[in-house]
């Protein structure tokens, strides 16, 4: 049994849609905790057949960004998945998201696999957003939402006070008549503890509420331990935590804070990239772009106890390495891509930890063997 947990390493965007899809098939159980500030990408691919020369086989690749829903749904369509009771709902976007899957799976109404929502999550009302539009939360931190106007930070601040009874369980039925299973969704995973689960994070370890840069951080703590403590999982049972990293670390647009220790800001043409690929899903603001900071990295890793590291963005500095196909040993890497080779290196000296793998594009993956 393995339990693994998928958590950023920055400041989020570090490519956990990615990773999570890569290894999905190794997982049978999926949970997501967090709410839809965070926004987790992958792409599947599908074989399509022409109707008129059914002998005319191609694929198309499709995009899924996830906000609520864990990956698998698409990665891995056979696991069972579920939103932990750390989680912050937002009921337009999970059926939006329940809706587009049933279409994708070709379903009217979802069947087997199945989704289990804990009843102890609790819902974003329209009072939270109005709430948080209220404030400057957004000129004040730049806000690490896509829109500092989803209500999160509202949502989140009203169930710490008890203030309001926003409790998914005391909800209208919407959700089950849709076809989700509201039960303990700690109970359930303890009940399948003989099978592997992955737990996924959201956002970059560097926005954690308690050990991040406060004020500019996220309204809840991002780290493996949140993570496991927003789902119900205990601590002790984890025994694979894998901290996603990019070459260049990214901040939403504005007033959002400060670096890590080392970084220096850049422009996106100081390296060569489009800044229109990097624009937030919903404002569609650039984002701003650094260079790497290891300390940032070395803290992230001993925050979550990281026992691997993913390497994203290395297109970023080889950009012929999304050609690669395949597991590639690290002396091939230092052969073909030495500026690569040479982030791996420093950033298994900086934290102790194995990089295991590299993101080599918006759907490639190559497995670093030693
Ligand atoms: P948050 O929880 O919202 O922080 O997101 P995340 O870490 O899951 O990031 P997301 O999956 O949204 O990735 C950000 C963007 O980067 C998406 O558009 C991905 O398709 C893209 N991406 C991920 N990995 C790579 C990579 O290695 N190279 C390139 N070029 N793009 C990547
Ligand atoms: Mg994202």
């Amino acid at each position: 049994m393995t339990v693994c947990a998928v958590v950023g390493g920055q400041l989020g965007s570090e490519g956990k849609g990615l990773v999570v899809g890569h290894i999905a098939k190794d997982y049978d159980h999926h949970v997501r905790v967090g709410a839809a500030n965070a926004g987790h990408t992958l792409y599947t691919e599908r074989p399509v057949v022409d109707p008129d020369n059914p002998a005319n086989e191609a694929t198309v690749r499709e995009k899924h960004v996830m906000q609520q829903l864990p990956c698998a749904a698409y990665a891995h369509p056979e696991a069972t998945l579920y939103v932990g009771p750390g989680a912050l709902i937002s009921k337009e976007i999970l059926l939006h998201e329940l809706s587009t899957l049933c279409e994708w799976r070709g379903e009217q109404r979802l069947g087997a696999p199945i989704i289990v929502v804990d009843p102890r999550a609790h819902i974003i009302t329209a009072d939270h957003i109005r709430r948080e539009a209220e404030t400057d939360l957004q000129d004040r931190i730049g806000s690490t939402s896509t829109t500092a106007r989803e209500g999160i930070g509202a949502a989140q601040a009203a169930r710490v006070m008890r203030e309001d009874d926003c409790v998914l369980a005391g909800d209208d039925g919407e959700l089950e008549r849709a076809g989700l299973i509201i039960a303990d969704v700690p109970m359930w995973l303890d009940e399948v503890r003989s099978e592997h689960t992955l737990l996924e994070g959201t956002q970059g370890t560097g926005l954690s509420l308690t050990t991040g840069p406060f004020p500019y951080c996220t309204s809840r703590n991002t780290t493996a331990a949140g993570l496991c403590a927003d789902a119900g999982v205990a601590p002790t049972r984890l025994d694979r935590v894998i901290l996603v990293c990019r070459t260049y670390p990214i901040r939403v647009a504005g007033n959002s804070g400060p670096w890590g220790e080392g970084s220096v800001e850049l422009q996106w043409e100081d390296i060569g990239i489009d800044p229109g690929q990097e624009r937030t899903t919903v404002t569609k603001k650039v984002r701003r772009v650094a260079s790497i900071s290891l300390p940032q990295i070395a803290e992230s890793a001993a925050l979550n106890g990281a026992t691997e590291i993913a390497l994203t963005f290395t297109d970023y500095l080889a950009p012929g390495i999304a050609a690669q196909h395949g597991p590639a040993s690290k002396n091939e890497v230092g052969m073909r891509w030495s500026k690569v080779a040479a982030y791996v290196s420093d950033i298994e000296e900086a934290t102790g930890v194995p990089v295991t793998m590299l993101g080599t594009g918006p759907d490639t993956v190559i497995e670093l063997e030693d």
